[in-house]
């Protein structure tokens, strides 16, 4: 499967979830590449990072300019069973570039109206790719969802008009996140067996279809 994350806004844990859920998917068995379109996504710097930890690569990883997606991406989808795109926020053309060549969209958001309105703009191209691209498929990932928080995944949002479908699965704002992101460690690695882990396993068996062993804890 070739899936993206995506939020024209920057912050919303899209490079968390890219990684996260590739090291899952490898973790699984499976053979994934993390693409960086355009580079700026973060995601070479926590590589790097899990390098300098000696930690074992478990998946490929790569940056692709989002104008070389359409002749480069064939021979990646040839290689992998799945290809993560992590996207550069703030960019409407590469996110066009995009949705024009992948399976599956996710939007990771905070979960509050507010943040859900900010989604507007990136919802708008993703109904608009929707319309072009019929084997395409979208979904709007709740993220950083605090402890507490009542929220109803597995429905639709509606935003100014526009609409789409929500994940069930839900990641919640969990310290040994941001801990990922800062050690180059998946969550799995840092914690065993945590909340942390059964969110992104939740959110793998959704999109991915994979059946997942329970994580108990
Ligand atoms: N579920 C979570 N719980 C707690 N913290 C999180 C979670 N997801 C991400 N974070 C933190 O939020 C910050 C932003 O996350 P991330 O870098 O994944 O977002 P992004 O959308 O890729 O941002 P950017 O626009 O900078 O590329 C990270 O530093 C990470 O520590
Ligand atoms: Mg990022």
């Amino acid at each position: 499967m070739i899936a993206a994350l995506v939020n024209l806004m920057p912050g919303v844990g899209r490079t968390t979830l890219a990684l996260n859920l590739a090291g899952e998917l490898a973790l699984q068995g499976r053979r994934v590449v993390v693409l960086d379109v355009d580079g700026v996504s973060g995601t070479g710097d926590w590589i790097a990072r899990r390098r300098a930890n000696g930690m074992p690569a478990l998946f490929d990883s790569a940056t692709i300019a989002g104008t070389q997606l359409r002749h480069g991406l064939g021979g990646f989808a040839a290689s992998f069973d799945h290809v993560l795109l992590d996207t550069p926020s703030r960019s409407p053309a590469a996110l066009r570039s995009v949705l024009s060549v992948i399976e599956t969209v996710l939007i990771p958001t905070w979960p509050d109206r507010r943040s859900l309105g900010r989604c507007a703009a990136t919802m708008q191209l993703v109904i608009e790719a929707l319309a072009m691209e019929p084997a395409l498929t979208a979904s709007l990932v709740l993220s950083k969802v605090p402890d507490g928080l009542r929220v109803e995944p597995g429905s639709e949002a509606t935003v100014m008009g526009l609409r789409l479908p929500v994940s069930a699965a839900v990641i919640r704002q969990r310290r040994v996140f941001a801990d990922s992101m800062d050690t180059g460690l998946l969550v799995p690695e840092l914690e065993m067996a945590g909340q942390a882990e059964a969110d992104i396993r939740h959110l793998v068996s959704e999109i991915f279809g994979l059946a997942t062993a329970a994580v108990t804890g």
